[in-house]
């Protein structure tokens, strides 16, 4: 079968779209055809090199689609089905699937494993996260594969395999914010929303976003954030007048490219025992921060797909959204084609979206 895909053939090379050659699934794979895909920042940190990816490969790992054919063994998801993609398989068995920490399942840990179903002139490649939503179909292991109500939208489905559960677990399971407590979120995007959000429904008492771009931070202000300020020197001086010099109780870093100056910046608005919690990827390597970190046993946790579990949080999540509960409408602010996926990540990094999506079918 052939599918049409943008691929990054080389790290910093651009997307390029290309017809493809789709191997059938093997034992315990699904091909999926695609309705809608995320442009999440971890792909582009893939693009540039900035994470591991087994390039040339597949970009995407935010998708939705319709399950078209299974392999031998399958027995997660039948032909027929709707599902999401999670960029984190689920084995289910692993050390850390077994003990509730399936974003962490031995599967998922190596980007040079998993599934190589396209083929370009005798070359194999494979799709990012062992997915390649960038694609009109894939061929991904059943263990990547969610299942979702047939009425879910494709869009709201692609986001709730990353953005969604990453943002708001970063805040509810990784940061653990309890009611009454202060956060401060620093990058309101697609991630960042979601922390936002999971902040305000957790019951914080404020929800201090810093963003240098005015309409994430009135996106912020709409999900749930009490405060929103440009910079982190302007959210450091209101958080110490707020909180009577006691600081912040939780800072998350959900900004698009991690540095150092953020780091400082989230190290030095939590208080005594404050957790700062950092979900955003960025090249190179960081200062140890003994002295703000080790005095008053302030702590830096990372985190995987916001500490989720996809077999249990994804369906919570999808039932909240059906509830009306959790906003995920309003985190898609554009749809593209596949052969203007350039746009959209121009779109992304001008700060013009709080997630662009790809819809496969319109
Ligand atoms: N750990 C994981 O499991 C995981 C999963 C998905 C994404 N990520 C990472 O999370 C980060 C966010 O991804 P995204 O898709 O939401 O990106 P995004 O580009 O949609 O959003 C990033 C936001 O950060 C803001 N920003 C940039 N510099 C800032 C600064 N110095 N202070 C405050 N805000 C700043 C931008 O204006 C933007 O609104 C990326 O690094 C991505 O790779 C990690
Ligand atoms: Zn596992
Ligand atoms: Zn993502």
């Amino acid at each position: 079968m052939r599918t049409r895909a943008a691929i990054c053939r080389e790290p910093g090379a651009p997307w390029e779209l290309v017809d493809l050659d789709l191997d059938d699934p093997g034992p315990r794979e699904v091909r999926v055809r695609f309705r809608a895909a995320g442009l999440c920042h971890l792909d582009d940190h893939a693009r540039r090199g900035t994470v591991g990816a087994r390039a040339p490969f597949v970009g995407g790992h935010e998708g939705s689609g319709i399950v078209e054919a299974v392999g031998p063994g399958v027995s997660r998801v039948a032909a027929g089905d709707h599902v999401l993609c999670s960029p984190v398989p689920v084995c289910g068995h692993c050390r850390y699937c077994a003990t509730g920490r399936q974003n962490l399942c031995d599967d998922g840990a190596d980007p040079a494993a998993g599934p190589v179903p396209f083929h370009l002139d005798e070359r194999d490649l494979a799709g990012y996260r062992g997915l390649g939503t960038f694609s009109e179909r894939a061929v991904i292991s059943e263990r990547s594969c969610v299942r979702v109500p047939h009425d879910l939208p494709p869009a709201v489905a692609a986001v709730l395999g990353c953005a969604v559960p990453t943002g708001w677990g970063t805040v509810a399971h990784l940061a653990g914010v309890r009611v009454g407590q202060t956060v401060v979120v620093f990058g309101c995007g697609g991630v960042g929303a979601n922390a936002v959000q999971a902040a305000a429904a957790t019951g914080a008492r404020r929800v201090v976003a810093v963003d240098p771009v005015p309409a994430k931070r009135e996106a912020a202000l709409r999900f749930g954030a009490t405060h929103a300020f440009a910079d982190a020197a302007e959210a450091h001086d209101f958080v110490v007048d707020d909180t009577w010099g006691e600081l912040a109780d939780h800072a998350v870093v959900t900004v698009g490219v991690v540095d150092d100056a953020v780091l400082d910046a989230a190290l030095m608005v939590v208080g005594k025992a404050g957790q700062v919690t950092v979900t955003s990827l960025g090249p190179g390597s960081f200062r140890h921060h003994p002295s703000p970190a080790i005095a008053y046993t302030r702590r830096i946790r990372g985190g995987v797909l916001g500490g989720c579990n996809p077999l249990d949080d994804v369906p919570r999540l999808v039932r909240m959204y059906q509830d009306g509960a959790l906003d995920v409408d309003g985190l898609i602010t554009a749809r593209y084609h596949l052969h203007d996926i350039g746009t959209g990540f121009d779109d992304l990094h001008a700060g013009r979206n709080l997630r662009g999506v790809i819809v496969h079918e319109w």
